[in-house]
């Protein structure tokens, strides 16, 4: 079967084609670009440039996979929850190719396809359920920080996520108070390298909270205050390293023990990791350190499917239509505030 993914939940335009859990194309075109100017995403700009992206990108996928539109089975589009007019460009246009083509239409959770993504591996990808053990999944992205309990194949609850900013969120807007260029997610990764984590002492939020939630806004509004009383501090170039450094220790530290702390009291033994700031070196570290010392195995989404694309939306719409042969009605609706414990059940 050949599957034909659309994700436009936010700033990525993204189509992928996907054959029997193997990725044969993921075209992603990103918007960075565009929404820098403004320090962050404008969902009008958005739109307007999913509208202009999409039908090459799809085409460019195509293209790659060495597929022509009439040999499309399938075709699948992230319903939510996401920019609601982003969303509506993907998702309308893949339900409008599969009325058009008699095909099945899949609407796809974001994070289901999030969580699933650490499970797709290799070069070329290709998606390895078979290996899929229980466990405790972190989704962390720019717009979303969650820990998930996967049960089993598309049997999850969540057991927390952030009250307030995401930890991509809380990288993007401390970067910003730095005078780094928007998302200030990778640049933080790449000046940390180069500065002592121990230099500066933040907040860990709810860190010795005994639940899995999380809160960023607090470390966000003491690294302002901070800044305040250190004023020129991000014009010396070791003393920025040292406090980009100090942040990302506040935050992967948080992360990392509040995953592994999960995992131990569900008992699984294995812990995956989804979403943008997975891309993050300090935390691809430390997750490795401390599952090691907890005896836990570790599967982290490759650096390709860690920020948004339509790969892990197709792998899951394909597997979807595999188990349950059911795909989403055609005059189904985008849904903006989808809940992750609604999408196991229905399409
Ligand atoms: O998953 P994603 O592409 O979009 C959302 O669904 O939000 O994640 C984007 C987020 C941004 O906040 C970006 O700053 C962050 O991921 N990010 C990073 C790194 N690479 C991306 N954060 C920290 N370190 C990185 N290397
Ligand atoms: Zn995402």
């Amino acid at each position: 079967m050949f599957l034909l993914a659309l994700e436009t939940s936010c700033d990525e335009t993204s189509a992928a084609v996907v054959r029997d859990g193997a990725v044969l194309a993921n075209v992603v075109s990103s918007q960075i670009q565009l929404h820098a100017e403004y320090g962050g995403v404008v969902p009008e700009l958005a739109t307007r440039e999913h509208l202009r992206n999409l039908l090459p990108v799809a085409h460019a996928a195509l293209r790659e996979a060495g597929v022509t539109p009439p040999q499309l089975d399938a075709f699948a589009a992230t319903r939510g929850p996401g920019l609601p007019n982003a969303l509506m460009t993907g998702f309308k246009a893949a339900q409008a190719m599969a009325f058009a083509s008699r095909r099945p239409f899949l609407g796809i959770h974001h994070h289901e396809a999030h969580l699933y993504s650490p499970w797709t591996v290799g070069d070329p990808p290709r998606a390895d359920f078979a290996s899929l053990e229980p466990n405790v999944s972190l989704i962390v992205s720019g717009g979303h920080t969650m820990l998930v309990h996967v049960r089993g194949e598309f049997d999850h609850i969540v057991l927390g996520s952030t009250l307030d900013d995401a930890a991509g969120e809380c990288f993007d807007k401390t970067a910003k108070l730095l005078g780094l260029p928007y998302p200030g997610g990778p640049q933080m990764d790449l000046l940390a390298a180069e500065g002592n984590p121990g230099a500066f002492d933040f907040p860990r939020p709810l860190l010795r909270e005994e639940n899995d939630d999380f809160s960023f806004a607090g470390l966000k509004t003491s690294v302002r205050y901070f800044l305040e009383k250190h004023p020129g501090l991000s014009g010396d170039g070791q003393r920025l390293r040292d406090l980009c450094a100090s942040v990302q220790a506040a935050i992967v530290e948080t992360l990392v023990t509040k995953t592994v702390r999960a995992a131990r009291r569900l008992g699984v033994r294995c812990v995956t990791a989804s979403g943008g700031v997975t891309c993050n070196s300090a935390l691809r570290r430390d997750l490795m350190t401390a599952c090691e010392q907890a005896g836990l195995s570790l599967r982290l989404a490759e650096q390709g499917l860690c920020t948004d694309n339509a790969a892990m939306v197709g792998i899951v719409a394909e597997r979807k239509l595999l188990v349950s042969s059911e795909g989403t009605n055609l005059d189904a609706e985008i849904d903006p505030g989808w809940a992750l414990e609604d999408a196991g059940a229905r399409n």
